[in-house]
This record gives C-alpha cells, sequence and structure tokens, in this order.
C-alpha cells in the first residue's frame, strides 16, 4: 500500500513538474486514497490525520505550491466512508518483482522471432499477475522493418483492453504526429517500457481510474522485453515519449526534468535515440507552443531518417 501511495505521490510530483496546477479526483477515487491510507496507517506508516481528509493530497515534501484537488463538495469535512477491510490488489508488489527475465529469441526470419517473443511475453507469470482479469499483456506493434520506433511509457485503460500500445486518446494524437511526419501508422514500430497497466487500488474490484507511472522494479522487469523488441525490429532510430521512456533507455536518474534531455540525439546501444515529449503532454498542454516542441524534435527525427520535409511541414505550429 505503502508503494501504492508513494506512486501517487511520484504522479503528483511529475504533474506539478510539467506545470499542472489542479487535479480533479473522483469521489470514488478519494474513497480509495482514503482506504488505501488507512491501511497504511494500519500498517503502521503514521500517516498524518490531515492526509485523510481528502481535500488535499499532501504536496510532496520538496514541492513548494502543493497540488491542489478539487475535491467534491463539502470540502472541510467530508464524509468517512464505511468502514472496509483494506484494498486488496492481485499484483505482484513491485518490492518483491523476480529478477528480470532472461530473453533469448531464436534464430531465425523476424516475424517469427517476434511471434515467440510475444508468446513468451503473454506467458510470463509476473506480467500476468499485474494483469487484471479479462485484461492483456501488451507488447509493441508495427513494422518489423521499420526504420522508427517510438517508446511509450505503459498501456492505459484502452491498451490493456486492445492488447495494443497507444490506442487510446494519446494514441489516436501519436498517431496524428506520425502522419504529420508523412508516414503511416503501420510504418513505424511502436512499443512501451511497460508491458502491463501499472495497478492503482480499486473498489471492489472496480474498473481502475486513472494511471500512475511504473516504479523502477517494474521498468527493470519489463525492460528485457524491449531491448529484444529492439534486437528484432533493429530500428534505425529510436524516439523515447516522456520521462518514463527516456529513463528507461538512458538510464534512471539521469535527468531531473525531461526539458533537460529533450531535443538531443544520444545513443541507445549503438543506435541514434531522440527524447521528446509524450503525446499526453500535448493533451494537457494543447499549445501551439507545446506542439512545436515535440515537432521540432520529430522533425530532426525525420531529417535523420531521410524523410521527406517540405516546407510546409517545417512550418507547422509556428503560429502563435
Ligand atoms: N501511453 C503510453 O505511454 N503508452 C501507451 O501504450 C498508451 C499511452
Amino acid at each position: 500500500m505503502r508503494q501504492a501511495l508513494s506512486a501517487l505521490i511520484d504522479e503528483l510530483r511529475r504533474l506539478k513538474a510539467t506545470g499542472v496546477k489542479t487535479v480533479t479526483v473522483s469521489e470514488s477515487a478519494l474513497v480509495a486514497i482514503h482506504r488505501a491510507v488507512g491501511s497504511w496507517r494500519q500498517e503502521g506508516a503514521g500517516l498524518a490525520p490531515a492526509a485523510v481528509a481528502g481535500a488535499v493530497v499532501p504536496a510532496p515534501a520538496a514541492a513548494t505550491s502543493p497540488a491542489r484537488v478539487a475535491a467534491p463538495e463539502p470540502i472541510a469535512a467530508p464524509p468517512r466512508p464505511p468502514p472496509a477491510p483494506a484494498v486488496m490488489l492481485p499484483v505482484v508488489a513491485a518490492a518483491s518483482l523476480p529478477p528480470a527475465p532472461t530473453v533469448t529469441l531464436p534464430e531465425g526470419e523476424k516475424a517469427a522471432r517476434w511471434a515467440a517473443l510475444q508468446q513468451r511475453v503473454a506467458a510470463d507469470p509476473v506480467c500476468r499477475e499485474n494483469v487484471r482479469p479479462g485484461k492483456k499483456v501488451v507488447l509493441g506493434v508495427g513494422a518489423l522493418d521499420a526504420k522508427i520506433m517510438f517508446v511509450g511509457e505503459a498501456p492505459g485503460a484502452e491498451e490493456e483492453i486492445a492488447g495494443e500500445p497507444f490506442v487510446g486518446p494519446a494514441g489516436q494524437l501519436l498517431t496524428k504526429m506520425i502522419s504529420a511526419m508523412g508516414l503511416k501508422r503501420e510504418q513505424v514500430y511502436i512499443g512501451n517500457i511497460m508491458n502491463w497497466r501499472p495497478q492503482l487500488p480499486t473498489i471492489d474490484g472496480r474498473e481502475q481510474v486513472g494511471n500512475r507511472p511504473p516504479t523502477e522494479a517494474e521498468m527493470r522487469y519489463c525492460l528485457p522485453y524491449l531491448r529484444a523488441q529492439i534486437e528484432v525490429v533493429q530500428p534505425e532510430l529510436l524516439v523515447a515519449l516522456g520521462s518514463t521512456a527516456a529513463q528507461g533507455l538512458i538510464g534512471f536518474g539521469a535527468f531531473k526534468a525531461l526539458g533537460e534531455v529533450r531535443g538531443r540525439w544520444r545513443d541507445f546501444n549503438g543506435r541514434p535515440l531522440m527524447i521528446t515529449y509524450h503525446p499526453s503532454y500535448i493533451l494537457r498542454n494543447p499549445s501551439n507552443r507545446s506542439k512545436r516542441m515535440i515537432w521540432e524534435d520529430l522533425l530532426q527525427v525525420m531529417a535523420r531518417a531521410e524523410l521527406p520535409i517540405s516546407d510546409r511541414q517545417r512550418g507547422y505550429f509556428l503560429d502563435k
């Protein structure tokens, strides 16, 4: 439980770093947080009762201005939820994840190697245990001869249903970004650091609302599967979308803010790697300025991949 709460605080930190000032929390999520805090306190964590009140999620210690949460009325005295057992998650706690898998691919055609990898991931007991009933473990998708491989963070609600990365709102935006580059989604390869949707507590087994970034342990567990996909596809270029992907590829703690590392070429095991923002950043900040920042990174990717670039493309999102 401590881990889920730390993940929540990490996510608030991350949102704050990207400029998000307020976070709206549904009634059910507040109840889940309340219960989670309750069970954490029972575990002896001793969280201050103020944090349980629900009106304001406690800001991380380092934060200067706390992330405000628009709580449902009444703000001052939220209703106490009925006593409930601690939320039980059908997950392998990240801290107790077994060592990362060793992935050995068969020799042969790319399609056969990829199919073997998919079978391996789908049968991985840790991946399976971290996926809720009825949801899917997710491997990458796309052209096995793609020049460009995009790497995202983790499946979300839509992806764990479809079993395919980037099919929800962020995915639809990524597909548009790819077509702005003059490519079709089917011409690139799209993967994620994670093969499962990082879980958050839900009440009584209900559907998960919202996402959390994966923990380092979760990422370390899944990374061999991403490396194996790179080994199969052999893309010329990699594009990391957002902080999680960047951390997975260039190292944990390699940067504090994504702005420090985006927009410059790096190397990932001999392949050029461009780091840019995650499409969900644009969904949260749909200004031309934000779009232009990502677009400039993608123009560099296009140039390096020797894709044609028209004057029109060069000028996208320059208007204020
Ligand atoms: N965000 C990601 O990073 N990956 C997905 O597959 C979907 C949303």
